[in-house]
């Protein structure tokens, strides 16, 4: 079940830093050690300098030295559920197996499931450097 990492999403989106936006998002993450990772969005005055909430959790995971990600979940404010940028489904890729459950969802309630294998097909991996002259 992800009630918990869905309350771990929620309370981190409340630390997020996002005066340009103003769209807070929180994420979490499922360790194969069962850890839970929260990350939230860190804006910038130099807007390309932002962090996705995404990405925040991924590297506290990797800091906290765990390698596999189980089970993501992403929440925002909007009408519809947020879905990962294109940069941070690479990121969580490199980290997690296509069957990897991500669960997309706005603080109202609204959940939808997939999976990495959806998020990203065509997945580029070291498989593609096979071979390289
Ligand atoms: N953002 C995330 O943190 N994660 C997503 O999945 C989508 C977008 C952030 C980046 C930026 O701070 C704000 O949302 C608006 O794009």
């Amino acid at each position: 079940m992800s009630a918990d990492l869905r309350q771990a999403a929620i309370d981190v989106r409340d630390n997020a830093h996002a005066p340009y936006s103003n769209f807070k998002v929180g994420a979490a993450v499922r360790a194969a050690s069962g850890a839970i990772y929260v990350g939230c969005n860190v804006e910038n005055v130099a807007y390309p300098e932002g962090t996705c909430a995404e990405a925040g959790a991924i590297a506290a995971m990797v800091a906290a030295g765990d390698r596999v990600l189980t089970e993501a979940y992403v929440v925002a404010g909007a009408q519809m559920p947020v879905t990962p940028c294109g940069g941070c489904r690479q990121k969580l890729a490199e980290f997690g197996a296509g069957d990897v459950a991500v669960t997309m969802a706005t603080t109202g309630g609204i959940e939808q499931r997939t999976t990495l294998a959806d998020l990203l097909p065509g997945t580029f991996s070291t498989a593609h450097m096979k071979g390289q002259g």
